[in-house]
């Protein structure tokens, strides 16, 4: 797939590098330095380059939107049309100094980023992870095991599209329903960053469910 990564850090950085090994034509882009996309497309390897977030969005079969909420207006204002793109959200609507969400039990990031984008096919996968440990997923991924990682939206290819990626990204994917289950997973996804970040493990953490049926 060409995959256009609009937010080149923490996590578009790591996701669009393992999206390049993984085979897919990846564009790196909307970051601070130009030189900082270019590493990322070097060290990627593969088909991966480095763009402005028009070029991302150009042919692409799935965007990825890894940026701060903050900046959500500013990345998609230079996308531009993004009509019939799926695009996956890894993004976790916080306030600007990072310690609360600012939307939460009425509605949720990925239902605001749909409103935003109402012509897009949008999704939310990735944000239930902290970005450290992508590349140990990725590197276990022929293992028997695989963590778990939920994804939730209203359109079907989108969520076919998000499915083979995360696949690709060596977690299982958990089809965790409508968007509006945004409204539980984003808060989830600050319990998982806590653990990450305060408890004892480290943050190479990820999660998995299990049925015993
Ligand atoms: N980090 C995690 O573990 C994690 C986990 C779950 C969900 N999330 C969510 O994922 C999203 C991305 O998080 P992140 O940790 O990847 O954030 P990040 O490391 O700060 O990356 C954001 C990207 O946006 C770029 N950017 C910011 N302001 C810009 C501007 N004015 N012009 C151009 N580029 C600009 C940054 O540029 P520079 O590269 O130059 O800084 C960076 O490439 C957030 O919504 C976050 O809540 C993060």
């Amino acid at each position: 797939m060409r995959i256009g990564i609009l937010g080149s850090g923490l996590m578009g950085g790591k996701l669009g590098t393992i999206f390049a090994r993984a085979g897919h034509e990846v564009v790196f882009s909307y970051a601070r330095s130009e030189q900082k996309l270019k590493k990322l497309a070097r060290e990627a390897g593969g088909k991966a380059r480095a763009g402005t977030p028009r070029e991302a969005a150009q042919d692409a079969d799935a965007l990825l939107l890894a940026v701060h909420w903050s900046r959500f207006d500013d990345v998609l204002q230079q996308a531009g049309d993004l009509s019939g793109k799926v695009v996956v959200s890894c993004s976790l609507p916080m306030n600007d100094d990072d310690t609360a969400l600012a939307v939460t039990h009425t509605s949720s990031g990925a239902e605001e980023l749909a409103k935003k984008l109402p012509k897009a096919r949008v999704v939310a996968a990735f944000n239930t992870v902290p970005s450290e440990v992508f590349f140990a997923v990725y590197e276990a991924k022929r293992k028997a095991s695989r963590p778990s990682l939920v994804y939730y939206g209203d359109d079907r290819r989108a969520k076919e599209a998000a499915a083979g990626l995360i696949r690709d990204a060596g977690f299982e994917p958990v089809d965790a329903g409508p968007l509006r289950i945004g409204r539980y997973a984003e808060p989830f996804a600050l319990l998982v960053a806590q653990l990450a970040y305060e408890g004892k493990g480290g943050p190479e953490v990820a999660y998995r469910f299990d049925w015993y049926s």
